[in-house]
């Protein structure tokens, strides 16, 4: 089933999530619902927040990005994950800057300037427990959606100066008032 996604603006956009366990009702379901409902709307990573649940868990399928070219050491990577009660333990590496995007923040690209490599420690969906490192623009991906859990969106880590040249655009999604193809609440 697809579900809204909640935009810019919604307040469960800025809660710090809760954990969840093993009894968590229809997290199967749940967890199909976010991968619909992220391909519907053409993204590569999606934060149950942005359906409207304060829980720790986000989904990632990077299948559309071009790991021929683009995102050469992709290839080494899973191309679907998925992060239950996730807890970045190291974030090491060169800062990088590369150009995000979110479901919930439509129509805004912004360059970002993030650590190279993380160590993330996550359960997946058998709540089976995994200690990883990832590097490059999966570690992107995992530290946007990680955001997400911790009541962050990306252009929080922008400059002032950025932040008042998309002030306009960001006002436009608080109010509602922008092109959205995907369902939004
Ligand atoms: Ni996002």
């Amino acid at each position: 089933m697809i579900l809204p996604i909640f935009l810019y603006g919604s307040s469960v956009l800025r809660e710090v999530s809760k954990p969840i366990d093993k009894d968590y009702p229809k997290l199967k379901e749940l967890i199909d619902n976010m991968f619909e409902t992220m391909y519907n709307a053409d993204g590569i990573g999606l934060a149950a927040p942005q359906i409207g649940l304060p829980i720790r868990l986000f989904v990632i399928d990077i299948s559309p990005l071009d790991t021929e070219k683009t995102f050469a050491e992709l290839k080494n990577y899973p191309k679907t994950k998925i992060f239950i009660n996730a807890e970045i333990i190291e974030r090491y590496g060169d800062m990088i800057v590369h150009e995000e995007g979110c479901l919930s923040l439509p129509n805004i690209n912004e360059k970002v300037s993030r650590p190279d490599k993380i160590k993330i420690k996550y359960l997946d969906e058998n709540f089976e427990e995994h200690l990883e490192e990832y590097e490059g623009y999966f570690a992107r991906i995992i530290q946007h959606e990680y955001d997400h859990i911790d009541g962050k969106v990306f252009t929080d880590h922008i400059s002032p100066l950025r932040k008042q040249l998309i002030k306009s655009k960001l006002t436009d999604i608080v109010k509602r008032k922008m092109n959205c193809k995907y369902r939004f609440k």
